[in-house]
């Protein structure tokens, strides 16, 4: 039976129906599922109950999954391809909202994209809503290609043309610095130094250009830090607004899939003192670097990508 795609917002967020992602599915209907992404960068599945063997199987289709951090795997509970983003304890109980994980999770709540902290970014995200919140933790998509396609320039002499030769340094580190405080131990920040990433990116199969400036998206390579800084935020800014974003609103089973390159997304926060929410994310490895890295990759971020 041939996939229906609703458009949800204009050229960016669709629905898609008539389909099972629990079992094999034939080439030609996995076709139009990737199809369908590459013209809506987020498509919507609802009602699609997966364990965690089924959600890798179907996300395999896409290509190499990423094995996930340690923080989001928290004691090897589940496959390690499994991001386990959730506020609950491996015995199944609420964890306390200054509980480590709990507090890394919050670093989801600011405008990013998936691994662009690794050499090699993530391609495709696939989260299935496994347990949801009565309110609140909704999450956002906003359109960087279309923020690209309407960027007017800075006003300061740089146009959209001048962004792509631009490489900016992403860390994970920097993020979680800024945005949850100084989370990580001395033997995590030696694994995840900075790595690369253009500024711009062209998707290999629509290519369509996006603006790559998630939270992990620190500076500007070769420019002075506050300039680049002001730069990214002008270009983050220009990107989130409010006609660019979609917005999920969670039901139980809802598989959400997103392109990396292509979106800036953000969990939107809910009462973590009071609610369970377990979402389980895999993430497909992306093609290759997208700009010449500064350093070797260390072993976690080999092993990560
Ligand atoms: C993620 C993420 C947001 C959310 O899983 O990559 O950013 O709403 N999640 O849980
Ligand atoms: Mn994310």
């Amino acid at each position: 039976m041939p996939i229906e795609v609703k458009e949800l917002t204009p050229g960016f967020a669709a629905e898609v129906s008539g389909v099972e992602l629990n079992r094999p599915l034939p080439g030609d209907t996995f076709a139009a599922i990737q199809e369908a992404s590459d013209r809506f960068a987020v498509l919507i599945f609802r009602g699609q109950p997966l364990d965690d063997d089924q959600q890798v199987a179907f996300s395999e289709r896409f290509g190499r999954l990423e094995i996930s951090m340690k923080l989001d795997q928290y004691h090897n509970r589940f496959r390690p391809e499994i991001s386990d983003i959730s506020n609950v304890s491996f015995e199944g109980t609420l964890l306390p909202a200054d509980h480590k994980k709990v507090v890394f999770n919050t670093g989801n709540e600011y405008w990013h994209t998936d691994s662009s902290f690794k050499p090699v970014p993530a391609n495709y995200s696939l989260l299935s809503g496994r347990e949801v919140p009565p309110e609140g933790g909704d999450t956002e998509f906003a359109d960087a290609r279309a923020a690209y396609d309407t960027w007017p320039g800075n006003g300061k002499g740089i146009t959209v043309d001048d962004l792509r030769e631009l490489v900016c340094e992403h860390s994970i580190v920097y993020s979680r610095s800024v945005n949850t405080g100084d989370i990580f131990n001395e033997n995590d920040k030696a694994d995840w130094t900075p790595v690369r990433q253009s500024l711009i990116r062209t998707h290999p199969r629509s290519a369509r250009k996006s603006l790559y400036t998630g939270s992990h998206c620190s500076h500007v390579i070769g420019w002075p830090t506050e300039e680049g800084r002001a730069l990214i935020e002008a270009l983050r800014q220009w990107t989130i607004q409010p006609r660019f974003i979609f917005r999920h609103r969670w039901r139980v089973n809802d598989l959400v899939i997103w392109d990396n390159r292509m979106v800036l997304h953000r969990g939107l926060p809910f009462d973590k003192s009071r609610y369970r929410r377990i979402m389980h994310r895999t993430t497909v490895a992306g093609d290759g670097s997208t700009a010449p890295q500064a350093n070797e990759p260390t072993a976690a971020q080999a092993v990560s990508s």
